[in-house]
C-alpha cells in the first residue's frame, strides 16, 4: 500500500512539523504536535477538477427521520431518539467491563434478525433497509437497480432472509470470543442456534487495519453481482469493537493514539456517510482519562452514548452526551444479567425491591433520569467518630453535596453532627447528580442521627439552600404521579414546607 505523507501538527498554532517534538518552536506550545495525514489532493495539486455537485433544494432533500432503522432495543432505541440513522457514526464509551461489547452483540443479532415478532411491533424494518439502498442505487446508476437490490415490503415478507447483514469488527476479541458471547446471550434464550437468520447474518471481521475494514464495507455495499454469489444482501450496520484498536499504516504513531484513532474514525466516518451505512465504534476511557480516546471523538461523530453503572451492581445507564438526531435528555436503563443487557422499563421498582421501610436512615425520593421519573433509596448511617475530623463519605451522590447538607443541617436544624461520621449511599449503585435529592439525603440523615424512621410511604423532593431553605423543583407533578403509581401517599415538597427545619418538625 503507497504511504501518503504524514506531518506533525500543532493543534494550537497549526504549524507543520516533519519530526515530532514535546514543544512546538512555532508557538513555544508543549505537548502539541500529533500525527497527522496530510491529504494528496490538497497538497501538491494546483487546480482540482470540480466534481460537479450543485446546490440542492430543500424540498429535494431526503428527511431521515423515517429512514431510520429501529433496533429493537427499546431502551436503546429511546436513546438514540427512534433508531439507528442510516449513515451515522455512533460512539458507544464507557470504562472497561461495562457492557458495551455485549450491547453491540445484541443489537447485532437483532438488526440480523428476521422475526415475525420484531417486525409486527416494527413493520417497517425490512422497507426502510430496503429504502436506503434504493437512494444509493439511484444515485449511482438507475440501469443498476435489479429487482435483488429494492426489496420491496411486500418482497421482505416472501423471501425468508432479507434482514440486513451485520459486519462486526472485532479488533480486540477473537472470533471465537465473540461467538461465545454470542452463544451466553442465545442459551439464555432458549438454547444456541447456529441456523438463524441473527446468527446466519452476522460476520466477524478479525483485523485492526481500518482501511481494510473500509475496502470490506465498500466491497460489501456493491450489487450482489459484485460480490460473488452467496452474500445476497448488504450490510445494514458495521461495529466496531473496539476504535482504540484500529490504526492506518499511513501513520507511524501506535494504535491508540490520538492520531490514530482520529484518522481511524474520520475514515470510518466518511465511508458511512458514503455508503449510508451506520457504524457504532466503541471506545474506551478510563477513569483517569489516561487513553487518548472518546474525548477527541466527541466532535467528530453524531451521536455519542455513554454507558455508565457501578460494575459490582447490575444497574446499566446510558445517555446519550450529543446526539445530532434525537434529544439528549432521554437515558435507556439496562440490568446486566446472565442473558446479556435486559431492558428495564420500570426500574423504581427493582430500585426499591430490598428496601426496609421501618429502619431508621432510608428516605425514597423521586429523581428525573432523563424525563423519566424513577424512585430511589438513599440510605444514611450516622455514628460517632473516633477521627478529630470526621468522616463524611458519600456514594452514588456528590459528596460535596453531603457536606453541604451536614452543614445547613448543624446550623439551621440544629443537629449536633460536629464529631459524628455521616454516611450517605444510593442504594442499587445508581449516581444521581440531581439538586432534587437534597430534602431526601437531608432527611435520611436527620432520621438515622435521631434514630426514627420517616413515615410510611412518604417520598421526598426538594432542593435544600444554604439557608435552611426548600426550594421548588422541575416536573414536581411528573414525580409525583410516578410515586403515587407505586403506592406512595405522604410527599414531602416545597409546596407543603418552605424550610428544612420545618419538615423535620413534621415528619420525624
Ligand atoms: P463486556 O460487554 O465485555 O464489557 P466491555 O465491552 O464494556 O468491556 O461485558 C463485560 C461483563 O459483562 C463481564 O464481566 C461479563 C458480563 N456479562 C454478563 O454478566 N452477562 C452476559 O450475558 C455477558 C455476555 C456478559
Ligand atoms: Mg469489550
Amino acid at each position: 500500500m503507497a504511504k501518503s505523507a504524514s506531518a506533525f501538527v500543532c493543534q494550537n498554532c497549526g504549524a507543520e512539523f516533519f519530526k515530532w517534538s514535546g514543544n512546538c518552536s512555532n508557538c513555544g506550545e508543549w505537548n502539541s504536535l500529533v500525527e497527522t495525514v496530510l491529504s494528496t489532493r490538497t497538497r501538491g495539486k494546483g487546480r482540482r477538477e470540480k466534481s460537479g455537485a450543485k446546490p440542492i433544494k430543500f424540498s429535494e432533500v431526503e428527511g431521515i427521520a423515517e429512514r431510520r432503522i429501529p433496533s429493537g432495543i427499546g431502551e436503546l432505541d429511546r436513546v438514540l431518539g427512534g433508531g439507528i440513522v442510516p449513515g451515522s457514526v455512533v460512539l458507544v464509551a464507557g470504562e472497561p467491563g461495562i457492557g458495551k461489547s455485549t450491547l453491540l452483540t445484541q443489537l447485532a443479532l437483532r438488526v440480523g434478525q428476521e422475526s415475525t415478532k420484531h417486525e409486527a411491533r416494527n413493520p417497517k424494518p425490512a422497507l426502510l433497509a430496503g429504502r436506503q439502498y434504493q437512494n444509493i442505487k439511484y444515485q449511482n446508476s438507475k440501469k443498476n437497480v435489479s429487482k435483488f437490490d429494492i426489496p420491496s415490503h411486500s418482497a421482505g415478507r416472501r423471501n425468508s432472509n432479507l434482514a440486513p447483514k451485520v459486519l462486526y469488527v472485532c479488533g480486540e476479541e477473537s472470533p471465537g470470543q465473540v461467538k461465545m458471547r454470542v452463544e451466553r446471550l442465545q442459551s439464555h434464550l432458549g438454547g444456541v442456534n447456529s441456523t438463524t437468520s441473527e446468527v446466519k447474518n452476522l460476520l466477524f471481521f478479525p483485523v485492526t487495519d481500518v482501511d481494510e475494514v473500509i475496502a470490506q464495507i465498500s466491497r460489501l455495499s456493491t450489487s450482489p453481482k459484485l460480490r460473488g454469489a452467496g452474500d445476497a444482501q448488504k450490510i445494514g450496520l458495521v461495529i466496531v469493537d473496539s476504535i482504540q484498536t484500529m490504526y492506518t499504516q499511513d501513520l507511524t504513531s501506535a494504535a491508540g493514539s490520538v492520531s490514530q484513532v482520529s484518522e481511524s474514525t474520520s475514515r470510518l466516518l466518511e465511508v458511512a456517510k458514503r455508503e449510508s451505512i451506520p457504524v457504532c465504534l466503541v471506545g474506551h476511557v478510563t477513569k483517569q482519562g489516561a487513553i487518548a480516546g472518546p474525548k477527541v471523538l466527541e466532535h467528530m461523530v453524531d451521536t455519542v452514548l455513554e454507558l455508565t453503572g457501578d460494575r459490582q451492581h447490575e444497574f446499566r445507564v446510558l445517555r446519550a452526551t450529543k446526539n445530532r438526531f434525537g434529544a439528549t435528555d432521554e437515558v435507556g436503563i439496562f440490568s446486566m444479567e446472565d442473558g446479556g443487557m435486559q431492558e428495564v422499563t420500570n426500574p423504581s421498582d427493582r430500585l426499591l425491591a430490598d428496601r426496609q421501610e421501618k429502619t431508621p436512615g432510608s428516605c425514597v425520593v423521586c429523581v428525573l433520569e432523563g424525563t423519566r421519573p424513577m424512585l430511589v433509596e438513599i440510605q444514611a448511617l450516622v455514628v460517632p467518630s473516633p477521627l478529630a475530623v470526621p468522616r463524611r463519605v458519600a456514594s452514588g451522590v456528590d459528596p460535596r453535596r453531603v457536606q453541604l447538607l451536614t452543614a445547613v443541617l448543624m446550623r439551621r436544624c440544629g443537629l449536633r453532627l460536629g464529631n459524628m461520621d455521616v454516611y450517605v449511599n444510593v442504594a442499587g449503585g445508581l449516581t444521581i447528580r440531581e439538586p432534587a435529592t437534597d430534602l431526601g439525603i437531608a432527611l435520611a440523615i436527620t432520621s438515622s442521627s435521631q434514630n426514627k424512621p420517616l413515615p410510611k410511604n412518604s417520598v421526598a423532593v426538594g432542593e435544600v439552600g444554604l439557608l435552611g431553605e426548600v426550594r421548588k423543583v422541575g416536573r414536581l407533578k411528573q414525580r409525583i404521579a410516578e410515586a403515587k403509581a407505586l403506592g406512595f401517599t405522604r410527599f414531602v415538597t416545597s409546596q407543603q414546607f418552605s424550610s428544612l427545619s420545618e419538615v423535620i418538625r413534621a415528619v420525624l
